[in-house]
């Protein structure tokens, strides 16, 4: 079997954001060449369009809003390759998470300060 005949299996970690969520899987094939993103992109597309997951710049590595946990390592979700097999993605350690992959990303300063301007009068 050549590795494009190959599925790649998506552990996901959901939530709404106020839990500490569930895993959910997804195949899709494998694609030689694919990003981690990709992967996420096209189950979104394919399969479950309420997948929440950040990124503005596609694979250009420059917006740094696809950080995620691959396998328990932080990693940039479109640098990351699609590997045939089983890969878990998490959402950042350490993050309040919003939803699904998609954790808070305002500084704790800026959040500090809006939080200080809206209970003074
Ligand atoms: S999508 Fe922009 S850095 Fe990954």
């Amino acid at each position: 079997m050549s590795r494009e005949q190959l599925t790649a299996q998506l552990r996901i970690r959901r939530s709404d954001g106020t839990d500490s969520g569930y895993f959910v899987d997804y195949n899709l094939q494998y694609t030689d060449g694919a990003s981690v993103l990709d992967g996420l992109i096209s189950i979104r597309d394919e399969q479950n369009a309420s997948l929440a997951v950040r990124f503005s710049c596609l694979n250009a590595n420059v917006c740094k809003e696809c950080l995620m946990q691959v396998n328990g390592a932080v990693q940039y979700a479109c640098i990351a390759k699609l590997e045939p097999g089983l890969t878990t993605l998490e959402p950042l350690p350490g993050k309040r998470v919003l939803r699904d992959l998609v954790t808070e990303t305002v500084p704790a300063r800026e959040r500090l300060e809006t939080a200080m301007d809206e209970v003074q009068p």
